[in-house]
């Protein structure tokens, strides 16, 4: 199963696909995820990705699907979770997958309202080490800022300051909401409330899946 993960920032991509790829052998890949790691690890990549990321902007469209062409792989399940963005990113997805003789089975449109990204954007803290994801009110960890996985102390992320939270709000509905109509008219959009608790999100999901 192929499924691309869609929606505004903070709407709960990450923690969904997360859980979704262990419990049904996915490769999860995020996009997000994989530019913070060469970011981290200073690569070139990384270098000229951080300008963009740091201002709440895309990393322009060439970087990220020669990313993608690198880490889809040929079969097997896939999550894709932040990719793609933009509908030229959308048209490459679609000709790598002709390609491997791949498709998508749906796109899930993770909706929350503004004010609901905004609590939990604020309130994200990320393991460094890890990645995992948590959440002071909605996720907290067991320890005081310290990841329940490996002990590392949690982070805030750095586009996650309340002005550059605004501007990726903005980018999203310029740049990447086109993707809906894209996706509704090939028949494979299915709408996700993602406005609910972790658990009841992740229920719902499975149940569009099944
Ligand atoms: P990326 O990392 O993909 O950021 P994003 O899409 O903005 O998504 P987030 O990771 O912020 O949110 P999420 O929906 O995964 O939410 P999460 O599960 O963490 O991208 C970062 C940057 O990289 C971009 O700005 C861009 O510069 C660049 N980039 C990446 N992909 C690109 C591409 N394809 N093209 C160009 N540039 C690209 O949850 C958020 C918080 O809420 C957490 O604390 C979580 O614990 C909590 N939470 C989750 N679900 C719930 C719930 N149901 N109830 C309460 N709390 C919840």
């Amino acid at each position: 199963m192929n499924l691309v993960f869609l929606g505004p920032p903070g709407a709960g991509k990450g923690t969904q696909a997360k859980r979704l790829a262990q419990e049904l052998k996915l490769k999860h890949i995020s996009t997000g995820d994989i530019l913070r790691e060469a970011v981290k690890e200073g690569t070139p990549l990384g270098k000229k990705a951080k300008e963009y990321m740091d201002r709440g902007e895309l990393v322009p469209d060439e970087l990220i699907i020669a990313l993608i062409e690198e880490v889809v792989p040929d079969s097997g399940g896939v999550i894709l979770d932040g990719f793609p963005r933009t509908l030229e990113q959308a048209k490459a997805l679609d000709a790598m997958f002709e390609k491997k003789g791949l498709s998508i089975d749906k796109v899930i449109l993770f909706d929350a309202p503004d004010d609901a990204i905004v609590e939990r954007l604020s309130g994200r803290r990320s393991c460094p080490s890890c990645g995992a994801v948590y959440h002071v009110k909605f996720n907290p960890p067991k320890e005081n800022e310290l990841c329940d996985t490996c002990g590392t102390k949690l982070v805030q992320r750095e586009d996650d300051r309340e002005e550059v939270v605004r501007k990726r709000l903005e980018v999203y509905r310029k740049q990447t909401a086109p993707l809906i109509e894209y996706y509704e008219a090939k028949g494979l959009l299915v709408r996700l409330d993602a406005s609910k608790d972790i658990a009841s999100v992740y229920r719902e999901l499975e149940s569009i899946l099944n």
